[in-house]
């Protein structure tokens, strides 16, 4: 059988990590988890006491957009986060944001057109759109703009744009004005924008804005995943403009039929969760603090400002220029599992490493005196 070029996309690296690390577990290695970017903690309590209740119905198909009584949940959300009043009808019920992004990119662009984002940034923006036909555009980012794009630095020939706030790897969240700005360049370049809002909820003291905040002509992705601690539920939600909601119908009706039913029954009664999820906030929190405090001694000094999210991305030249290897060394040698930049960079991350704050604050803690130990051992072997 003969494969797509379209389906040559590279490896997601930290599932890659991941693997490693269970192989390590089963060999009966105690890991610590620094990779993966997802809570710890179950989804809530009031989301799984919903679902038993539910388990009786025949969760069937539901209409493609998702559950109307979810859709006005969602949009609720909005009125309580940003003091946005959103018509409902514009909330699209998605399973995951990563099928968020199929369905936005099947509306939004044609094969062969280019779609800018930030490099360091997730991974699997570059992979779907390589799997869809479409050109990844990759805007190196600098340091010392935490991370983020600039207007001046998008392409003049692409049709589409990618932001993320906070952003995955970085942590780093884009201000009220530089929303503004970046939306309304891309609209002076006619690009269509795509805003990955899937972190939202998770700050600490920056605060976090929408792009509906400055534009509604603009596509915005989020997930039940983070914040309310349903990574593996797979509900997620997108925003779209009010002339875009029957294309977008059109696609989810065809490529999903629905998101999955139990899922939405489930993300329905979390939005009502708050005091937990905020309980779980405030683990990462402490988590960061920790992390903030005895990185830079042990070695990691040169870190993105990690303004939300659960990541901290270090700038590692200094120790290593192959962040594959040296992250396969800290796994083996220090039993802790990191993610290499590559993911996120395919240039510059070889010098990068990302470190997860999701865990428990036991294990964080016990990680970090994994590490100082490692680097201990590295620095006197040099
Ligand atoms: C920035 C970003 N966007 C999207 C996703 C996909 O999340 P999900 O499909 O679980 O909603 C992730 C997952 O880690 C992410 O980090």
């Amino acid at each position: 059988m003969r494969h797509s070029q379209r389906g040559q996309v590279d490896p997601f690296i930290v599932m890659d990590v991941m693997e490693a690390a269970r192989k390590a577990e089963d060999a009966g290695r105690h890991i610590i988890h620094m990779e993966v970017g997802q809570p710890s903690t179950p989804a809530p309590e009031g989301a799984r006491r919903a679902l038993a209740a539910a388990l009786d119905q025949p969760l069937g198909y539901t209409v493609a957009l998702g559950l109307p009584e979810l859709r006005r949940g969602i949009a609720g959300l909005y009125r309580r986060w940003y003091g946005i009043e959103l018509n409902p009808d514009r909330v699209v019920v998605t399973p995951g944001s990563s099928g968020a992004f199929i369905l936005a990119f099947a509306a939004l662009f044609d094969a062969g057109d280019r779609v800018a984002l930030g490099e360091p940034g997730y991974p699997s923006y570059r992979q779907i759109l390589r799997a869809m036909s479409l050109q990844p555009v990759g805007i190196p980012t600098r340091a010392e703009d935490r991370y983020q794009p600039r207007p001046q630095d998008l392409p003049l020939d692409a049709r589409g744009l990618i932001l993320a706030s906070p952003g995955n790897p970085s942590g780093t969240v884009l201000r009220r004005e530089e929303l503004a700005a970046l939306t309304a360049r891309a609209a002076e370049l006619g690009m269509n924008v795509i805003s990955d809002e899937i972190y939202h909820g998770l700050d600490y003291g920056a605060g976090f804005h929408s792009a509906l905040e400055v534009t509604d002509e603009v596509f915005v992705i989020n997930s039940f995943s983070k914040y309310f601690s349903m990574t593996g539920w797979r509900v997620g939600w997108m925003v779209v403009p009010e002339a875009m909601i029957r294309t977008v119908e059109r696609i989810a009706q065809n490529m999903f039929i629905c998101p999955p039913h139990a899922s939405q029954v489930a993300a329905l009664a979390a939005l009502d969760c708050v005091e937990e999820a905020d309980a779980n906030l405030a683990v990462y929190a402490e988590n960061r603090h920790l992390m903030l405090e005895r990185l830079p001694g042990i070695g990691f000094d040169r870190i993105a400002p990690p303004e939300g999210a659960f990541y901290i991305y270090a700038d590692v030249s200094e120790l290593t220029d192959n962040s594959l290897n040296f992250a396969a060394e800290i796994l083996e040698k220090a039993g802790v599992a990191v993610t290499p930049g590559l993911d996120f960079d395919p240039v510059r991350g070889a010098r990068t490493l990302r470190f997860s704050y999701a865990r428990s604050t036991a294990d964080i803690a016990e990680g970090l005196d994994r590490l100082a130990g490692f680097m201990d051992d590295y620095r006197a072997a040099r």
